[in-house]
């Protein structure tokens, strides 16, 4: 099996031991939530019947849609978990023709200016949500299917797919009204660790990705976690990144040297805020791109507060790494002549390397994770990892990270001032 991620370089080169007894309620406390309602992230990296299914029902699905409509966009509904994961994978590894919109926001003008500039007889709405009763997607979904009926008339249903609930919700209910087709995200799986199941792997079809990589990657990761817990990548990155108490590196940094990482970024940021932000605890995660952010956030991490850890992502080998030359007029202009028999991956892997080390000379902890190269398999694979990651950090500080009670307030008062306005 391809070995996809690896902790390659950490400091301080150390983590905390627990003791045996501490780590046999960590892997009970795991086991729990396994079987709660709502902890099934991990069901979604098994290699099973159920899942194989999946694929491949949507898979054909998305071929038969491809036969029917001239699909040249793409418009996601949906916000959250039902949105940051499907667009890691589009703007990390569709570089086709059609076009995707991630609304994620009901911001009206936003909203109407990304739908005058689609044709609705050539797009496709994918409309996410869990619960199926989010207010933001609700509305987005009634804007979009009064556009969708003025265009395409009788044949508006054609342009809308549903992702939802199995079993519960308005969405699911307003897919069985108007007879649409939708997807199932299991009961048993929360939003933000959705992205494994249709709610991310309709969108990867949709850009002809190969959806059975994804799984087989997330799988990978998932067998590595079962053989050797003690000694997995998982446990060692969250005892790294929440060995002290949440006060004192309040801050994670998340900064892969990789452009196709750049949406992961957002993903992550909500994931582990989200799950971990609770009972007076939690990190707050900053989503960072190297090597951008060395000319905007750097300066700050290196000799700004102390309350930082960056999480390097590395990638082991790009597709181009764009060869240099230096035409003979400037060899002697020293900052061109040294890109002589160079590539701009040799420099990009140099700025990595001394940035890395740079927050090494000033005490700044970091972790670097590596993947071999970016594809299906290592996206499924950092999916994996990082909910399980999630998971166990939620284990460590002693809290469910499976919940949200902090939005609920906003959701209660939302509706409130709404039903007055
Ligand atoms: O992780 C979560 O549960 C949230 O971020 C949700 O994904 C987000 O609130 C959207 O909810 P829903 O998918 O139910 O529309």
């Amino acid at each position: 099996m391809r070995k996809s991620i690896q902790i390659t370089d950490l400091y301080p080169n150390k983590i905390q031991k627990l003791d045996s007894s501490r780590i046999q309620e960590i892997q009970h406390q795991l086991k729990n939530w396994d079987q709660s309602p709502i902890a099934g992230f991990r069901t979604l990296a098994n290699e099973d019947e159920k899942n194989l299914r999946l694929a491949e029902e949507i898979q054909n699905y998305v071929q038969l849609l491809k036969e029917q409509i001239q699909i040249e966009s793409v418009l996601l509904l949906g916000t959250g978990g039902s949105s940051l994961g499907g667009e890691a994978v589009i703007s990390g590894l569709y570089h086709g023709a059609i076009k995707f919109i991630f609304a994620d926001n009901n911001d009206p003008d936003f909203f109407s200016q990304k739908l005058s500039q689609l044709n609705p007889k050539t797009t496709l709405i994918y409309a996410v949500s869990k619960s199926g009763n989010t207010p933001e997607t609700i509305s987005q979904l009634l804007t979009v299917m009064s556009w969708l009926q003025s265009a395409c008339k009788e044949s508006w249903k054609k342009h809308l797919l549903i992702c939802t609930d199995e079993q519960k919700g308005d969405l699911r209910k307003y897919a069985e009204i108007y007879d649409l087709r939708s997807f199932p995200v299991p009961t048993t799986v929360g939003g933000r660790f959705s992205v494994l199941s249709a709610v991310g792997l309709v969108p990867a079809a949709l850009a002809s990705l190969n959806l059975r990589e994804f799984q087989k990657g997330a799988h990978s990761e998932f067998i590595n976690e079962q053989e050797n817990f003690e000694e997995s990548s998982v446990l060692k990155m969250a005892l790294f990144l929440c060995e002290e108490s949440t006060t004192t590196f309040s801050n994670h940094i998340f900064m892969p040297y990789c452009s196709s990482l750049k949406d992961f970024s957002r993903w992550f940021c909500q994931l582990w805020a989200e799950s971990l932000g609770k009972e007076g605890k939690g990190y707050t995660p900053y989503p960072a791109l190297g090597t951008t952010d060395q000319h905007s956030q750097v300066q700050l991490y290196v000799e700004g507060p102390k309350n930082k850890k960056i999480i390097f992502t590395e990638v082991k080998a790009f597709k181009n790494p764009l060869k240099l030359s230096v035409p003979a007029e400037l060899k002697k202009l020293e900052n061109f002549s040294r890109f002589e028999n160079k590539s701009m991956l040799d420099l990009f892997s140099a700025e990595l390397k001394g940035t890395r080390d740079s927050f090494v000379e000033k005490n700044i902890p970091n972790i670097t994770v590596s993947v071999d190269k970016i594809d299906e398999y290592s996206f499924g694979a950092l999916f994996y990892f990082w909910e399980s990651v999630t998971a166990i950090a939620g284990a460590l500080l002693k809290i469910n990270p499976f919940d949200q009670p902090g939005v609920e307030r906003a959701k209660i008062l939302t509706k409130e001032y709404f039903s007055k306005s």
